[in-house]
């Protein structure tokens, strides 16, 4: 077996959410390096599993680490927030039992200095599918300063976004994360527990992959389909994709839509699509922590589909 670049996040949580699936397909919608595939493969002997990952040097790892599993096993390369649209469209929604999504980047995408994703890179790319139009060089070198302050202000939550986007458009062209992030460095603001060019890290990659997009997107064609008796399980690494995450889960919870100033309902008061599992996010235990840093913001939220209130 080849050495596991990446160590899967809340991974005996993930476990615990699906245990009780005992037949019918789970997707994972990040395959990543197969952590939480092969485990949840392993812990349900009868699922079958649909993987799905943009990233071809992530598909190239887990094809082989889950060959083992031979049929039971099915791995699709794309943007999740389409895949997953082709999947509900070919598979009987029944038959999906389980839907997880660990969002954001490995620890190998960020310790790959080639992929431009961590501020010791040298070049300034940080997309997780190499074939992607929009690269970090384009964001940075290219967008207007306008469109810099948006980013920097909604995707870092960056407080002084002018300052930074005026330095970026003063001191490019930049080519590689190093050069962009020590150029920042003295107008950002310096965090006790992170380095300081990581919030400028975080907004840059975000626009590049579409990442709020993505999980929007995912989270609405769940809805559309909202398979029978499915448990989505969302992994999140900021506070941005967790309040996404957080809304929706409630949206779906609630039996009547009607907007708040409705004098009464006329939604026919039956939009319920289940329940959530979490009324907290799951964080990680204390052993967790110390084993594995990237745990340290990571939060599971959980929902359970159940419409017509059979599962
Ligand atoms: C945190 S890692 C997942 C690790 C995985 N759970 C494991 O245990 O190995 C996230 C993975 O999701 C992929 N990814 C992130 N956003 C994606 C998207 N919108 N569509 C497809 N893949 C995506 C990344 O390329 C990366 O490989």
């Amino acid at each position: 077996m080849q050495d596991i670049p990446h160590i899967p996040v809340l991974y005996r949580e993930v476990i615990d959410v699906f245990q009780d699936i005992k037949e019918g397909i789970i997707i994972d919608c990040t395959l990543g390096y197969g952590g939480h595939s092969s485990m949840i493969l392993e812990s349900n002997p009868n699922i079958k599993l649909i993987g799905i990952d943009q990233d071809q040097t992530a598909i190239d790892f887990s094809k082989k680490r889950l060959s083992q599993y031979g049929q039971r096993v099915s791995i699709k390369k794309g943007r999740f927030s389409q895949v997953i649209k082709e999947i509900l469209q070919e598979v009987d929604p029944k038959e999906i039992k389980g839907i997880l999504a660990d969002i954001g980047v490995s620890s190998l995408q960020l310790d790959q200095k080639e992929r431009g994703f961590s501020f010791e890179s040298d070049t300034l790319d940080m997309r997780m599918d190499k074939d992607a139009p929009l690269s970090a060089s384009v964001v940075v070198n290219e967008y207007s300063q306008n469109e810099l302050e948006h980013i920097l202000k909604e995707y870092g939550e960056l407080r002084n976004y002018k300052k930074l986007a005026s330095v970026i458009v003063q001191k490019r062209p930049f080519v590689s994360s190093k050069e962009l992030s020590e150029a920042l460095i003295p107008y950002l603001p310096r965090g006790k527990k992170i380095h300081p060019a990581t919030l400028l890290m975080q907004a840059v990659r975000i626009e590049v992959n579409d990442e709020l997009g993505e999980l929007k997107g995912l989270l609405q064609t769940i809805k559309e389909v909202h398979p029978p008796c499915a448990k989505v399980a969302i992994i999140s690494f900021h506070s941005l994709e967790d309040r996404i995450v957080k809304q929706e889960f409630v949206k779906w919870s609630k039996s009547c839509i009607c907007p708040p100033e409705a004098f009464r309902c006329e939604c026919g008061n039956n939009h319920n699509l289940g329940k959530i599992l979490t009324r907290k996010p799951v964080t990680a235990q204390a052993d967790e922590l110390k084993q594995n840093a990237r745990s340290r913001s990571a939060k599971l939220r959980v929902f359970q589909m159940d419409k017509d209130n059979e599962c």
